[in-house]
């Protein structure tokens, strides 16, 4: 599974969710590759640019993402809502999966991707469109967490928030385990 998301702040709540969906995913047996976009340190997304024209200092995040992308059979995508939609470093991200418009396999055809936002669910359609778009298939479960869903040293600690997030991912699991 390749998760996908955080913010760029480094007490990031966002981050935090993303971390625990991914620990969830590890139990279930998945291998895991974890896309925080604040060490990614992603460029910003020029239209018709192809990798090898980023600056250089970009390469190998950029090399790193479009790989994780192309190898990614199930996603879990995280967020914070920003002013009623998602982040605009997170919509960058997906941006850049234009490069993959010309692959054997276009964009994320045949993914799953599970849907997890913090503060409120308002990026949660935006996000939606974004996988129907990329050809993907969306989980059924979208989770929305809040700072009061974590501890202090922002571990994931209600268990309201364990549920759900964990439904999403056994909903992953069973989506990748259907594909053979
Ligand atoms: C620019 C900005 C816009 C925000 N807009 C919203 C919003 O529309 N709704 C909301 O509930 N919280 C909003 N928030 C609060 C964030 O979602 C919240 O602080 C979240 O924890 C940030 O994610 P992070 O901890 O991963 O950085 C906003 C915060 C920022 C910085």
């Amino acid at each position: 599974m390749v998760g996908l998301g955080g913010s760029l702040r480094e007490r990031s709540y966002s981050g935090a969710a993303l971390r625990a969906g991914m620990a969830m995913a590890a139990e279930l047996g998945f291998a895991t590759e974890t896309l925080d976009l604040r060490l990614l340190e992603l460029p910003m997304y020029v239209p018709e640019q192809a990798l090898a024209d980023y600056p250089l200092e970009c390469q190998a995040s950029l090399r790193r993402y479009v790989s994780a992308l192309r190898s990614a059979d199930v996603m879990l995508w995280t967020t914070p809502a920003y002013h009623g939609a998602m982040s605009g470093v997170f919509k960058n991200a997906i941006d850049f999966m234009q490069l993959l418009a010309g692959d054997e396999r276009p964009y994320l055809q045949g993914c799953a991707v599970g849907l997890l936002t913090l503060s409120d669910a308002s990026p949660l359609s935006g996000m939606a469109n974004c996988v129907q778009e990329l050809r993907a298939w969306l989980a059924p479960t979208r989770v929305t967490l809040d700072s009061a869903d974590f501890s202090p040293e922002l571990t994931l600690n209600s268990a309201s928030g364990q549920r759900r997030l964990g439904r999403l991912v056994m909903e992953l699991r069973d989506f990748k385990a259907s594909q053979g």
